[in-house]
């Protein structure tokens, strides 16, 4: 049998937004820096056990947002005097080729994002040396992975101790500036990723039941997540001990009476994330108990959606969450006392000990690498220093194009509780004997994905099972 011509698997030619989105997205960041050069490296391979054996690759977010292009070993340069962009790649030799196939030259893949100009890495180091030399400044982001640090540490000659004392304000703030504001091609990208998490979380859900082991369920999510596309956007919290507020121990067998929570999330090709969670009575009924710490749990994430719009500072609709949580506990007899003052002075920490959200993008806790300082807040407000809110990672006013999570929980911790117990804390507005029948609840959190309109804001993608019915509904088509 004659077998017909098979068109080669070129290797990291994905799809992309056109070259004029990246060659803007240049244009508008250089807009914003005064003077000299700005030096994006991509990301490297990372090891795993040995060199040859890596982690999945992920590019950097920066790289991604202004060079588009998904290949290790690339350097963004844009210099921002005289207009020209540059990559920085190594075309693959035949080694390359034999192991991992053959890749288009980096020239052409460069008019992919819309640059004209390449050269090898090895060119590199004199292009900077030029550019130091004539005392240009040159910007660069905080590097998050050691192979960075060590690259540009190198280049320019700087302590790799100290190299995040160099990095450029100018250059951070005006990447949160425009990385803050989706456009609407991004907002369909992380759309993608919660059709994605649809898939995810109602297998989840459906899989629920007592008997079965919680990594069984990690497995099936996780393999969902790569089956389209890419893989989890954060490695998967799912566990029946849900207090334990970022829990990776996926050992326990599922036992009715126990809620589980599940926290997870997909990655599109483009590298934008979905950040989704769902709290479920194993069994698939929720109890009395159960569906009264639900309902609360669920207000507070409707209130603060209500809550969110442009203009609003988001620590705003953290307030009303915390509110929302505390007066739900009052109603329950495990809260005392005014409700606002009880949040004001942070009593309902003990139940909400985080903030009820953050920015989402290309990263799930979108450019916190930059820092989160310069993500969540600015000039006009300033993180809070009380426990539980000074978790909130998003603070400052809303404007239209943001996405945000909504993302509050009530949880009990029985080391939290003892210790505020014997400390005798908060007792003018906790009633420590009612809540010591909660002790082995664990914890719900519920959590979407919010686009900040022009008037409002919108819950993101395709709706994924949330009330009471929905969810024992979803639950009841058992797997
Ligand atoms: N979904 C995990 C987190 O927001 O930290
Ligand atoms: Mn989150």
């Amino acid at each position: 049998m004659l077998l017909e011509p098979f068109e080669g698997n070129y290797l990291n030619v994905i799809t992309m937004f056109n070259p004029e989105i990246y060659t803007e997205r240049r244009n508008a960041l250089r807009k914003l820096i005064p003077s000299g050069i700005i030096l994006l490296p991509g990301n490297t391979e990372a090891a795993y056990n040995y060199a040859a054996n890596t982690y999945t690759f992920r590019q950097d977010s920066n790289f991604s947002y202004f060079f588009g292009l998904e290949n290790p070993d690339f350097v963004g340069i844009m210099d921002v005097d005289n207009g020209t962009d540059y990559i920085f790649g190594n075309d693959f030799e035949i080694d390359d080729i034999i192991w991992m196939g053959p890749q288009p030259k980096v020239i052409d893949l460069a008019a992919k994002v819309g640059v004209k100009n390449t050269a090898s890495l090895s060119e590199l180091g004199v292009f900077l040396n030029n550019a130091i030399l004539k005392r240009r400044p040159v910007h660069f982001a905080p590097a998050y992975r050691a192979e960075t640090t060590m690259q540009l540490s190198s280049l320019l000659g700087l302590n790799p101790l100290r190299l995040r004392d160099y990095a450029s304000l100018p250059l951070i703030e005006a990447i949160v500036k425009l990385r803050s504001i989706k456009a609407d091609i991004e907002v369909a990208e992380i759309e993608k990723a919660i059709e994605t998490a649809w898939h995810m979380f109602t297998t989840g859900m459906r899989m629920a039941h007592p008997g079965r082991k919680e990594q069984e369920i990690v497995g099936a999510m996780e393999g969902i997540s790569i089956a389209h596309g890419r893989p989890v956007s954060f490695p998967i919290i799912l566990s029946i001990n849900g207090q334990i507020l970022h829990n990776h121990h996926h050992e326990n067998i599922l036992q009715e009476g126990r809620m589980m929570v599940m926290d997870a999330g997909s990655e599109t090709s483009l590298n934008y994330a979905s950040d989704i969670t769902r709290t479920v009575p194993v069994g698939g009924k929720f109890s009395q108990k159960q569906r009264e710490i639900y309902e609360i749990v669920l207000q507070a994430n409707l209130n603060g959606v209500a809550a969110t719009k442009p203009g609003v500072f988001y620590k705003e609709c953290h307030t009303i969450a915390a509110e929302t949580i505390a007066a739900g506990l009052k109603d329950l007899g495990l809260m005392k006392g005014d409700v606002k003052e009880a949040v004001a002075e942070g009593a309902h920490a003990l139940f909400f000990p985080h903030g009820l959200g953050h920015m989402l993008g290309m990263d799930v806790h979108d450019m916190e690498g930059l820092g989160q300082i310069h993500v969540g807040y600015d000039n006009e407000i300033q993180p809070s220093s009380q426990f539980g809110t000074a978790y909130l990672r998003l603070g400052r006013r809303l404007q239209p194009g943001f996405v945000v999570t909504n993302e509050p929980g009530i949880y009990f911790i029985p080391e939290l509780i003892d210790m505020w117990k014997a400390e005798k804390k908060y007792q003018q507005f906790l009633n420590y004997d009612k809540i010591e029948e909660y002790r082995h609840f664990g914890g719900i959190r519920i959590e979407d994905d919010i686009l900040v309109t022009a008037d409002g804001s919108r819950v993101l993608g395709k709706p994924i099972p949330k009330t009471v019915a929905e969810v024992e509904q979803t639950m009841a088509d058992k797997l």
